[in-house]
């Protein structure tokens, strides 16, 4: 196996990393279909470089299949459609691989009628919203993903928590140019940031966190126990938030802000977030050739403006992302710290030896 340890992680191929993800999902009674979907999106994640949302976050997943909050045995099912749309109840299967099939579903009906939405209730923990819209620009589609969280944020004029991070995601395919896509929080960061940064003893930036009397703290060991996530950009990512709700959340059935239960936390009752996808058939609006054109226009356009002095280039939404995911298929992935000593976690909870994967450090 190809590894090499640093002094700020683990370095790993691709392959062996989703071999890991399996073999550990093989362990704790997935499917291959659902074990291959969620390591496709948990791999990809990290070598797009958002090391937060990756395979970090299998371990709670795995942890939740032990508790019985997600059904290693389920599969989701279609409990409503109309021409371009689609409800679904995920009967707690494997969030991404729900996920996933999910967004394939609103692509099938945009296909057929330009636009396509799929609602998604009884689910949980999706993990990064933009592998799913990157599923439909891949496809020569635009897509949005997202989905309501249980709550952490708080809005203005509250103190108390009283939304989740609900994130949302977007991509479109461009011609030249690699797609542009949008992944985020609509805190000022997801959760897993102020966890990371604590974890690591560092302090974070004042427009993070506020405490339990709503003043901006950078001490990220307060949270999730005190305080809230500032929602991004004031009322602007409060706003966002409200839409991820209704469209995850109110329009599919699912659990509602304070009624969604944590998917991190040891608690019985299950999470039953939403989650929405939402496909736009690029070809039946404008040739996609035409459409393409248009979209390197409008990047080479924005790339090429007078930039500040300090700049030394400009970059669009998930550019950045691509270029660590084409830096992953040739060097590798650098795995952080962090992500290590929870992937060794997962190999001891689920009684893989994982010592020649992930040495020890120094
Ligand atoms: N499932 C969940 O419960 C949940 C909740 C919250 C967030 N998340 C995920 O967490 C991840 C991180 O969210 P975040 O809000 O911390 O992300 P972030 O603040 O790091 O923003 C990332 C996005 O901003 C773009 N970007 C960054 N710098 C840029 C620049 N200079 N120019 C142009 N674009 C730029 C990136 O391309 C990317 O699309 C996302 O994948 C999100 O889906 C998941």
């Amino acid at each position: 196996m190809d590894k090499a340890a640093t002094q700020s992680g683990s370095r790993i191929s691709v392959q062996d990393l989703r071999a890991f993800c399996l073999e550990a999902m093989r362990r704790s009674g997935l499917n291959e279909a659902d074990a291959g979907l969620t390591a496709d999106v948990l791999v990809t994640t990290d070598m797009m470089g958002t090391f937060t949302h990756g395979t970090r976050q299998l371990r709670g997943l795995l942890k939740n299949v032990r508790s019985g909050r997600i059904n290693p045995r389920a599969r989701e099912e279609i409990v409503g459609d109309g021409l371009a749309w689609v409800m679904v109840e995920a009967h707690d299967a494997m969030p991404p691989a729900v996920s996933c099939r999910s967004m394939e579903l609103a692509i099938q009906k945009a296909k057929v009628c330009g636009l396509g939405y799929v609602g998604v209730k009884g689910s949980s923990h999706f993990g990064a919203a933009g592998y799913y819209a990157n599923l439909a620009a891949k496809q020569d589609l635009i897509g949005l993903s997202m989905c309501n969280v249980d709550i952490c944020m708080t809005v203005p004029g509250a103190r108390a928590k009283v939304l989740g991070t609900n994130p949302i995601a977007y991509a479109v395919p461009a011609g030249d140019e690699r797609p542009v896509c949008l992944d985020i929080a609509t805190s000022t960061v997801a959760a897993t940031k102020v966890f990371a940064a604590s974890a690591r003893g560092e302090s974070i930036p004042d427009n993070w966190l506020v405490d339990d009397e709503g003043i901006p703290t950078t001490d990220p060991r307060l949270y999730p126990e005190q305080g809230a996530l500032l929602p991004m950009a004031g009322h602007k990512g409060y706003g966002l938030a409200v839409l991820v709700e209704i469209l995850s959340g109110v329009l599919t059935g699912a659990a509602i802000a304070s009624q969604i239960q944590s998917w991190v936390l040891d608690v019985p009752d299950r999470t039953n977030q939403g989650h929405a996808f939402l496909a736009i058939d690029i070809a039946q609006m404008m040739p996609l050739v035409d459409f393409k054109a248009r979209m390197d226009g409008l990047i080479r356009e924005i790339k090429s403006a007078p930039k500040t002095s300090d700049a030394e280039r400009i970059y669009l939404p998930g550019e950045m992302e691509w270029e660590r995911h084409d830096a992953a298929v040739t060097e590798d992935i650098l795995l952080p710290s962090d992500v290590v000593a929870n992937l060794r976690g997962l190999a001891e909870d689920v009684g893989m030896d994982a010592s020649s994967l992930f040495p020890a450090e120094g």
